[in-house]
């Protein structure tokens, strides 16, 4: 199946970037979310986004204002009915997502391929929640989305080739560098990176370092863009202690085991960046 027309679920953080990089890549994209807010607000980001670039003579205007007339809005889940492919970025909350799928599921054509932007939930769970777990697959993109390369694919025992074939080609399609990982944990990149994050959740808790001792030493140690207490503000400390509570719960392993002081923050409301407070303070939200 030629896929043309992609619906993106999910306007926040991640579903902002997906809608952008596939729009720049020439689809068709009907973006849907709960609120009318968000995908007005995701609609400037954009504009915004790729005025930055006109500006800068990397784009021209014409390609932009294409760009934003292949994006379409609505806040019903219908709208997404005839795509042929859906990429979700709702929260990460597995049942939710299940929710959601079962909908899509009712609603869209039976070729519509269903993709999840989870960070580390059972695919599996997801697309046993359809009756088309052969075209339920994970497609983990990266914080920002239209900048970071890599997308992850997430194949479970149901998926079939073609849908592994299919989103890789709309990857490629992207110019991101595309993985194939199998439906463990937190797949390839999660897996990998989160313990790291929580070590240094751990070690401000245990008072050994300040927030920007640990932040400045891994960038001038390690030569990494953020310090991870940095990253996690930008992920979301909501997003992080999921992801934490789903890899522990799957692997009994206490290098995920979600540190007590993430914990409180997100009982208090401090959930980074997208609230004005994480392990920082963001005065302009
Ligand atoms: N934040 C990251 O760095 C990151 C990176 C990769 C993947 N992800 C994954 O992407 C997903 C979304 O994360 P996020 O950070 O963008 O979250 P977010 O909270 O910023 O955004 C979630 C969006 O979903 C909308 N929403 C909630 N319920 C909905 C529903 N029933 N139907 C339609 N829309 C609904 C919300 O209004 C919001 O716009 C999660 O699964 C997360 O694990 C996040």
């Amino acid at each position: 199946m030629k896929i043309q027309k992609i619906g993106a679920l999910g306007a926040g953080q991640m579903g902002v970037g997906v809608i952008q990089v596939f729009a720049q890549a020439g689809y068709e994209v009907v973006a849907v979310s709960r609120r009318e807010e968000s995908l007005q607000k995701a609609v400037r980001t954009i504009d915004k986004r790729l005025s930055g670039r006109v500006e800068k003579g990397k784009l021209a205007q014409d390609e932009k204002d294409q760009i934003l007339a292949r994006i379409r809005t609505s806040t019903k889940l219908e709208a997404l009915s005839d795509c042929d492919l859906i990429e979700e970025s709702i929260p990460e909350n597995l049942a939710l997502k299940k929710e959601v799928f079962a909908e899509l599921d009712r609603l869209c054509k039976p070729e519509t391929i269903f993709g999840t932007n989870t960070s580390g939930l059972s695919v599996t769970d997801m697309a046993a929640a359809t009756g088309r777990g052969d075209r339920l697959l994970g497609m983990h993109f990266h914080n920002p989305a239209p900048v970071m390369r890599l997308l992850e694919l997430v194949k479970t025992i149901m998926t079939s080739e073609e849908t592994i074939a299919a989103a890789r080609q709309v990857g490629e399609t992207l110019g991101k560098t595309v993985v194939v990982a199998p439906d463990v944990g937190g797949f390839i990149v999660t897996r990998l990176f989160t313990p790291f994050l929580l070590g240094a959740v751990h070690m401000l808790e245990e008072g050994i370092a300040t927030r920007e001792e640990i932040d400045v030493s891994m960038k001038m140690a390690v030569n990494h863009p953020m310090g991870p207490l940095e990253v996690i503000d930008f992920i979301g400390l909501d997003t992080e202690l999921s992801i934490a509570e789903t890899l522990y719960e799957e692997t009994k392993d206490a290098k995920y085991a979600p540190p007590l002081l993430l914990r409180k923050m997100v009982t208090a409301g401090w959930l980074g960046r997208k609230t004005g407070r994480g392990f920082y303070e963001y005065p302009a939200h």
